[in-house]
């Protein structure tokens, strides 16, 4: 399958239409991904097609909408780069600050959810993350490994319906501290994968006690998001069982405006993991500006997005 099977008015098509048209400076990346040989990638683009049609529809969202959503993500982020290219800091500092602004604005998190929905697709790493994350649910569902799940701060909720879809049988929980991301996250996985019980908790996950020792836990671009990822993550060690896994995604030299804790390596990222009590079973290193030699990345701050599943240190399992 490549991007011609696609029905020509698929409404992914229809978004990425919209984007061009309002923002000409997206056309080159759009041209690329529209390029991808990829049969995975396409099948993945008309399956997401097909269910946030049917979500559009029902929810009666326009396409000019979505794509309105991303193109603010896109001029936001430029924004930040520009500001962090000149002071070396991201520009918010104050968790309390971006839950005002942010994950308790309607209009912020919409563009939030719907632009990194898009995203997930035409950037090119955060489709790589995306593809890791669901090849790695797969080895662990043939492990027979999952049976409770907990994820924190599911977003636009792709991740979490790819999770329903492999782990038929497991027990979901998921924690968000905004009601729209939460109630966002509610419709995607009506949409996409009906029929399944989750537990949903509008809460910070600080203060979430948790239900049991989680056989998985994943926790996907919210690190990054927090005054202090250090001991969220050793909140995190501590609501995986002894056979649990951790999967996570943050990042490095990543602006945004939401982005509060500035890693400025993958070894700074490496180092909280594993003083966390963590340890990284396998990992994704995903440069932005891969044409860099590695020994240059800090130096330059380059902008580093970032995968890996771990599990308690010395834990003798697989
Ligand atoms: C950038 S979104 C990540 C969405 C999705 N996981 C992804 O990979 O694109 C960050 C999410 O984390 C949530 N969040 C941030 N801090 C949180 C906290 N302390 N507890 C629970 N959720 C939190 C936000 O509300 C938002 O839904």
């Amino acid at each position: 399958m490549t991007q011609q099977a696609l029905r020509p008015d698929a409404v992914f098509m229809r978004i990425v239409d919209a984007i061009q048209a309002r923002n000409p400076l997206q056309r080159k990346m759009i041209a690329s991904v529209l390029a991808r040989p990829d049969p995975v990638f396409w099948q993945r683009v008309a399956s997401f097609s097909e269910h946030f049609e049917q979500l559009l529809a029902k929810h009666g969202i326009a396409v000019e909408k979505v794509a309105d959503c991303y193109n603010k993500l896109c001029k936001d982020m430029l924004l930040e780069q520009i500001k962090f290219r000149k002071t070396g800091r991201y520009s918010s500092s104050s968790f309390a600050e971006v839950a005002q602004r942010v994950y308790h604005s309607e209009k912020e998190m919409e563009a939030m959810v719907y632009g990194l929905a898009m995203s997930q697709f035409l950037w090119r790493n955060h489709y790589g993350l995306f593809d890791y994350f669901i090849d790695t649910i797969g080895q662990l569902e043939a492990a027979g490994k999952v049976k409770t799940y907990l994820e924190i701060g599911p977003g636009h909720g792709l991740h979490l319906a790819e999770s329903l879809r492999t782990f038929s049988q497991a027990h979901f929980d998921v924690v968000d501290i905004s009601a729209i991301s939460l109630g966002l996250s509610q419709r995607v996985v009506a949409e996409f994968a009906p029929g399944h019980d989750v537990d949903f908790h509008l809460k910070d996950v600080r203060e979430f006690v948790g239900g049991s020792a989680y056989d998985l836990v994943v926790i996907n671009e919210v690190i990054e998001h927090l005054e202090d990822p250090l001991s969220m993550m050793r909140t995190i060690a501590g609501l995986i069982g002894d056979t649990g896994h951790v999967f996570l995604t943050t990042c490095a030299n990543a602006p945004s405006v939401d982005h509060i804790w500035l890693y400025d390596s993958v070894e700074a990222m490496r180092a909280h993991i594993a003083e966390a009590g963590l340890e990284i079973i396998h990992e994704k290193v995903l440069p932005v500006e891969d044409h860099i030699p590695r020994e240059e990345w800090t130096e330059r701050k380059v902008e580093i997005n970032y995968g890996a599943l771990c599990r308690r240190a010395g834990a003798k399992h697989v």
